[in-house]
């Protein structure tokens, strides 16, 4: 389950249902899909993820105009990891829909509405977001730095990053609740 917060109300929600309403309200779909072990081990190969998911994945490309998936798969030897991190972790947009379901690890998404409070997200397995194109956002990890994540794209060439530079993301603390944050010291 994910765990929503929203630091300038002081307001921590972990009820499915809260979450997912309160997430409508800023315009940012939410699910929870079954992604016990006995579905499919979330070590398994990519073929295997997008197959055990393949109604979830149908589902969304029939209804958000998505042409294809494929899984992230990010751990803390990953190469480049914080320059990759790096391009994320700032305020941004894209021109197509940003949709992540995690399958293992953990993710921090912030969210900027344009009418609203900054909302934080710490995604873990199971969670589904969906954040609609033009919206403003960035991402972090969580302390365990490790998150494999189904993505769906409209055009993969529409999902580049396009900054807005205007530093509202320096002012809140990339702090996941489930997994402790590390702060990077070197
Ligand atoms: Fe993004």
């Amino acid at each position: 389950m994910a765990i929503v917060n929203i630091p300038n109300k002081n307001l921590t929600l972990k009820d499915a249902t809260e979450i997912t309403d309160y997430l409508a309200k800023v315009g940012i779909d939410y699910e929870r899909w079954d992604a016990d072990e006995a579905r499919v081990s979330p070590d398994a190969d990519e073929a295997e993820i997008l197959a055990a998911y393949s109604p979830e994945i149908e589902k969304l490309k029939t209804e958000g105009g998505y042409v294809t998936a494929d899984v992230i798969n990010i751990v803390p030897t990953t190469p480049n990891l914080d320059a990759m991190l790096a391009k994320f972790n700032k305020e941004h947009w894209h021109d197509e829909d940003e949709i992540r379901f995690i399958v293992k690890g953990h993710g921090l998404f912030h969210i900027a509405p344009k009418d609203g409070e900054v909302v934080s997200i710490e995604m873990e397995a199971g969670d589904l977001i969906r954040v609609p194109r033009g919206t403003l956002h960035w991402f972090n990890l969580c302390g365990d730095r490790t998150v494999r994540a189904i993505r769906l794209f409209q055009d993969m060439s529409g999902w580049t990053p396009f900054y807005t530079e205007s530093g509202v993301d320096a002012g809140y603390q990339p702090l996941c609740f489930g997994v402790n944050y590390i702060p990077k010291t070197t």
